[in-house]
């Protein structure tokens, strides 16, 4: 039996094929990956490291403008300012304080502002059971009347922990209430979320960005 013309036969083909996979590595465009999409640039607002607002606390700690908080630069001392009502009894904010919006719970039931601020000395903070403490340790009123949010705050279950859990590597910071929360109008709205993840590999994208 002669085998010959068979095995130039197969020769002949595995060289052809050869040859045109050759061609076609050489031309590459069908084994492209798909074309990269730009990444979206991300908001930097959704990932700013700093507190949703800034405290007198942290005000104090930058050594920042603490005119505001300079009550005697406009209230007489020994004259408690007067609180004006308007006819449905809702309290009047002076234009002098226009920057503050009172909403303090839903149906202004802790609007008035002696009840957190000391009417004889307005650079103390006032508590239910009569404590008084300096205008930026905030905590302790809220407390007085947010009980146990107060305490999930205390076990660190509520509000930011950051720094170090081992007290050698550094210290442990807490962020206090008025770092997040507006004492006058304390509700947090509603935040965007952070865009999903990011795959940098184009399959692991392309798949991403496919319905599942
Ligand atoms: C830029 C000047 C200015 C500064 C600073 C200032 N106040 Fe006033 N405040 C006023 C004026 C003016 C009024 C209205 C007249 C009045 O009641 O004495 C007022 C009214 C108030 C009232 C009564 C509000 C109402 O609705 O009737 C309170 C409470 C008050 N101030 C607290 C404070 C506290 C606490 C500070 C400091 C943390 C402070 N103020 C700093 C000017 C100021
Ligand atoms: C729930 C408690 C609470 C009530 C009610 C309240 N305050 Fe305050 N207020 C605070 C705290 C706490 C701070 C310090 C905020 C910080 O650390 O940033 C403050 C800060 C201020 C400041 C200085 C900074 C600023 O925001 O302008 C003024 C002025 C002020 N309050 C006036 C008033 C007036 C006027 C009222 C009533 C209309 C009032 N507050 C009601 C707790 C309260
Ligand atoms: C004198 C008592 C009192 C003090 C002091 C007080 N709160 Fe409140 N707080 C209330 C009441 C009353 C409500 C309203 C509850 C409701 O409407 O159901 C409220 C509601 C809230 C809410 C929910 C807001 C919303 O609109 O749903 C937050 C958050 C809050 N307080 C945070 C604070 C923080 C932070 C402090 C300290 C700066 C503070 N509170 C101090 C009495 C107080
Ligand atoms: C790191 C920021 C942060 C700090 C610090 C913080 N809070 Fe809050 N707090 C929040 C957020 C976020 C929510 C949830 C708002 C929501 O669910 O929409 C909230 C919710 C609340 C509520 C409403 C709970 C409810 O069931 O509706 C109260 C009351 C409150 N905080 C009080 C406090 C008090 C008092 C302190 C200080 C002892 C404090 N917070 C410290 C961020 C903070």
């Amino acid at each position: 039996m002669n085998d010959k013309p068979r095995v130039s036969a197969a020769l002949f083909l595995l060289t052809a094929m050869f040859l045109l996979l050759t061609v076609s590595f050489s031309r590459r465009g069908w084994m492209e990956p798909p074309p990269l999409k730009a990444n979206a640039l991300l908001d930097p607002e959704l990932v700013r490291p700093t507190t949703m607002r800034t405290s007198y606390a942290q005000l104090i700690r930058v050594q920042a403008d603490l005119s505001d908080f300079d009550c005697y630069a406009c209230h007489e001392t020994n004259k408690p300012p007067t609180l004006r009502f308007d006819g449905s009894n809702n309290l009047v904010i002076p234009k002098e304080h226009s920057d503050i919006v009172m909403a303090h719970g839903q149906h202004g039931r802790n609007n008035n502002c002696f009840n957190c601020h000391n009417e004889q000395n307005l650079l103390l903070l006032q508590t239910r059971d009569g404590r008084q403490l300096k205008l930026e340790n905030c905590p302790p009123l809220c407390g007085s009347c947010h009980g146990p949010t107060y305490r999930d705050w205390e076990a660190g279950a509520h509000g930011r922990t950051g720094g170090f859990w081992k007290k050698e590597a550094g210290q442990t910071t807490r962020l206090i209430c008025a770092d997040c929360h507006d004492p006058h109008s304390p509700r947090i709205g509603t935040r965007t979320p952070l865009p999903p993840p990011h795959p940098l590999h184009g399959a692991g994208r392309a798949w991403a960005e496919t319905e599942h």
